[in-house]
């Protein structure tokens, strides 16, 4: 199969559609949003390691070509779902997106063709839900389903799509077969696996595997602060441990699309199979309460009455480098200094605009200045001579030299 469509050209459709286009398929980009279609169309985009010039040039060449409408295909293609999954209201998983996704491509599926999501999701969702949703809405037959879990960690310079080993779980043997092939192409390691539901778990606990760490940390962090150690120190030091040992960071939380949302759709993998998992679920409530462990301590550093403080917050995105604001605990902590009172600012110069806010510069005429996310080209000097207090809780290299907080 030589034709590839890429539903959904976030941060995990996006490389691919490009990756697949070089390496020789003839690939279509379909998203729901317009202005994305219309800003990739012309070579816009501002997702990390996506260069504009390729974009062009493959559109150019006729082998990537983005739209916001699928026609029907005739001959056997690849569709690789990449929409998201995230949580409703409720902190429930949200398959609204997926299952619009498998809508659009039951209308349009030729017979022969192979479905693939790299769609994070429940365990047992490609058999349960995308399989039988799409061949209840389309007549064509003999399709192949299997599931490749996205890795990507934007931002990484080191590990990409080509270097990072892809799992590959699929409802038959020649399904597998066939998406290996696919990813064979540009991948140098695939790894099969017995079925699609080893895929999904797989993916749920590399994910799960940090969320549960982090809170670790997390949660020794608050000792050590009452004891009066530093956690980073505590850290580097174990970090010397040359087996066994893996280095986490403590922090505000975790944000993002993956680490805060994935264990919640493996709590529900247990839920629906009557299993307990109550570490996945405690430590994603560890994580959520480390905004609250830290206002609370602002709140008492300006002896309970935040109202009118004037504080800073650099760094808005959920990781360094960039400008994802999902899930991101740095906006959580806004919100709750404002509802306690505080005047908050902040200052992102890659996240730049938030919800009809904007970046501000590094103001002087503040009470506190918090750092979360620090990016490369953020510049502290003009904080240096500076007489308030500033609270590192960033997992980087030191602010101006201060103690880190945690
Ligand atoms: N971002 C990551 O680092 C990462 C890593 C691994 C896995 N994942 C998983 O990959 C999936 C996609 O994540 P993402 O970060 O790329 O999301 P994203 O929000 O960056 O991109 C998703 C895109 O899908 C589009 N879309 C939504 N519904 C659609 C539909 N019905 N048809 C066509 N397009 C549609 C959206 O407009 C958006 O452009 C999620 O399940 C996520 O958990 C993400």
């Amino acid at each position: 199969m030589e034709e590839v469509v890429v539903i959904g050209l976030g941060y995990v459709g996006l490389p691919l559609a490009l990756l697949a286009a070089k390496k020789g398929f003839k690939v279509t980009g379909f998203d729901i949003n317009k202005d994305k279609i219309n800003n990739l169309s012309s070579g816009v985009c501002e997702i990390p390691g996506i260069i504009d010039k390729d974009l062009i040039e493959l559109q150019d060449s006729g082998v990537l070509k983005f739209t916001k409408k699928l026609s029907k295909f005739i001959s056997p293609t690849i569709f690789v779902i990449a929409v998201p999954t995230p949580l409703d209201l409720r902190r429930n998983p949200d398959l609204s997106y997926l299952e619009e996704a498998c809508l659009s491509i039951s209308k349009v599926i030729s017979n022969g063709s192979l479905v693939i999501t790299e769609s994070t999701s429940y365990i047992g969702t490609l058999s349960e839900f995308i399989k039988p949703l799409i061949e209840k809405f389309t007549t064509a037959s003999d399709l192949h389903f299997a599931v490749a879990p996205e890795r990507i960690d934007p931002g990484n310079e080191h590990w990409d799509l080509s270097n990072t080993p892809r799992v590959v779980g699929g409802i038959s043997k020649k399904s597998v077969h066939l998406a290996s092939h696919f990813y064979s192409s540009f991948c140098k390691k695939v790894i099969q696996v017995s079925s699609p539901e080893v895929a999904e778990a797989a993916k749920l606990l590399e994910n799960t595997f940090r969320q549960v760490n982090i809170a670790l940390v997390n949660e020794i962090s608050v000792l050590t602060r009452s004891i009066n150690i530093s956690m980073h120190e505590v850290v580097d030091a174990a970090s010397s441990k040359p087996f066994g040992f893996m280095e986490f960071r403590p922090g505000i939380g975790v944000g993002g699309h993956c680490i805060p949302v994935d264990p919640v759709y493996l709590g529900y993998s247990g839920d629906k199979n009557n299993v307990k998992m109550d570490l996945v679920k405690l430590s994603n409530l560890k994580n959520q309460n480390q905004v609250k462990y830290v206002s609370n301590y602002i709140s008492t550093y300006f002896k309970g009455n935040l109202n009118g403080k004037k504080i800073q917050i650099v760094g808005i995105s959920y990781k360094k480098n960039i400008s994802d604001t999902r899930e991101s605990p740095a906006i959580e902590l806004i919100n709750e200094l404002r509802k306690l009172g505080a005047k908050v600012f902040w200052h992102d110069p890659i996240v730049k605009s938030f919800m009809g806010e904007k970046s501000e510069d590094l103001r002087l005429d503040i009470d506190l200045g918090i750092v979360i996310t620090q990016h490369k080209i953020i510049n502290f000097q003009s904080w240096s001579d500076i007489k308030f207090k500033i609270l590192d809780l960033s997992p980087g290299d030191h602010v101006l030299g201060l103690p880190k907080f945690f």
